[in-house]
């Protein structure tokens, strides 16, 4: 098993300095236009001063119409590139490989802040979720133009100085919405078998491979199994599609899950994270995150198949997790007090956005 503390090469040559990574969390303190915000880059300047190994940002939208959230980071337009260029460039000074999440909100897009209905792989329902739009099924031609907006935004975040992307491709976004059977009906060539279930998400990483420079890391981030009330992913297609988008040119591949050792739901005798990891082919490094709050959970995250661990929730609470961890010293849980959030520059905004969101189910904030 490699050591938490051992370095790993990343695509060409990026250098992860160790296994350690900060989840992709949004935080919804970007100005209402997209801008990086002076309080979301200290939150991403502390997570960084803290010693992980790789940072990756919150979900960014690609475009205006793709935003599925309040003040959401933004890398829709070269308006927005001044911003992200004085993030990346803090990021960067800490030896830390910096990542940006893009990600498209499909049928999850707001329209009071995109201006236009939502719109996804197909029109479907969600019964018993209030307030969700029925959206528009894409276009041939309009799905075309996402792929371009994803194009753009790799490069925007290149030229940005960041040093890599990652693809949302979990918790029921764009991604995943094109790869369920639940939520794609369509009947061309991007929607029925697997092939063409799978054909958005590797037109997005191919076209996203050419416009960016062949050392620029390419992750794909995937939940492998569908939480309801979105369902309709298969843990085995989703490998197949991992694999897929290895030929295509992503350099990691991001297991999403809430708890890293929880079963499979179509083989509840095994742990998710070994059955993907057996599945994946070898060569492609593995991310996984999923309730890590000691050095001994990030090991048996190694142990099950993850090359780096990625620390959502913990690192909100704690300051500095990868010298905790180096001493093996116990980590503050959840939920945290505000108080002790805020001497660790977690901001005000970030604070009430967690406590009045959904997330607060996750008990984050007592
Ligand atoms: C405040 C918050 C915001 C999140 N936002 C995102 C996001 O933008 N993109 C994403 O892929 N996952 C997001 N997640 C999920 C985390 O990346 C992670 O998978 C999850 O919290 C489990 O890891 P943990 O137990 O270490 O928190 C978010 C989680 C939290 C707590």
């Amino acid at each position: 098993m490699n050591s938490l503390f051992s370095s790993i090469k990343l695509g060409r040559n990026a250098v992860v300095k160790n296994r350690l990574s900060v989840a992709p969390m949004t935080t919804s303190q970007s100005h209402e236009d997209g801008q990086v915000s002076a309080s979301e880059s200290a939150w991403l300047e502390r997570l960084a001063s803290d010693g992980y190994g790789m940072i990756i940002t919150c979900a960014a939208s690609i475009s205006r119409t793709a935003t599925a959230f309040p003040r959401q980071m933004s890398l829709a337009d070269d308006s927005l590139l001044p911003g992200l260029t004085a993030l990346a460039t803090t990021l960067n000074k800490y030896s830390t490989l910096s990542v940006v999440q893009l990600c498209h909100g499909g049928s999850r897009a707001i329209p009071a802040l995109t201006g236009v209905e939502p719109r996804s792989a197909s029109a479907y329902d969600l019964p018993g979720v209030p307030g969700f739009i029925r959206p528009r099924a894409f276009t041939v031609g309009q799905i075309h133009g996402v792929i371009d907006d994803f194009a753009s935004a790799a490069e925007r975040a290149a030229r940005a100085g960041f040093g890599g992307i990652e693809f949302h491709g979990a918790n029921g976004y764009l991604f995943t919405q094109f790869t369920s059977t639940m939520t794609n009906r369509r009947q061309d060539s991007y929607g029925g078998n697997l092939q063409n279930r799978a054909r958005f998400s590797r037109e997005v990483v191919r076209a996203c491979r050419k416009r960016v420079p062949a050392e620029f890391v390419l992750g794909f981030r995937m939940s492998f199994e569908g939480f309801p009330p979105e369902t309709g992913l298969d843990i085995d297609e989703n490998i197949q599609i991992m694999n897929w988008l290895a030929e295509d040119g992503i350099d990691y591949g991001h297991v999403s899950h809430m708890a890293l050792s929880s079963p499979s739901a179509k083989y509840p005798e095994k742990i998710a994270l070994r059955h993907i990891r057996a599945g994946v082919r070898k060569e492609l490094p593995l991310v996984a995150a999923g309730g890590v709050f000691s050095r001994l959970d990030a090991e048996h995250a190694l142990e099950f198949g993850a090359d780096i661990v990625a620390i959502g929730r913990a690192a909100i609470g704690n300051a500095l997790i990868p010298e905790h961890f180096k001493r093996s010293e116990k980590l503050r849980t959840t939920p945290f007090a505000r108080e002790s959030l805020g001497s660790i520059a977690v901001s005000k905004e970030l604070i009430d956005y967690i406590a009045q969101s959904p997330l607060a189910r996750m008990n984050i904030i007592g």
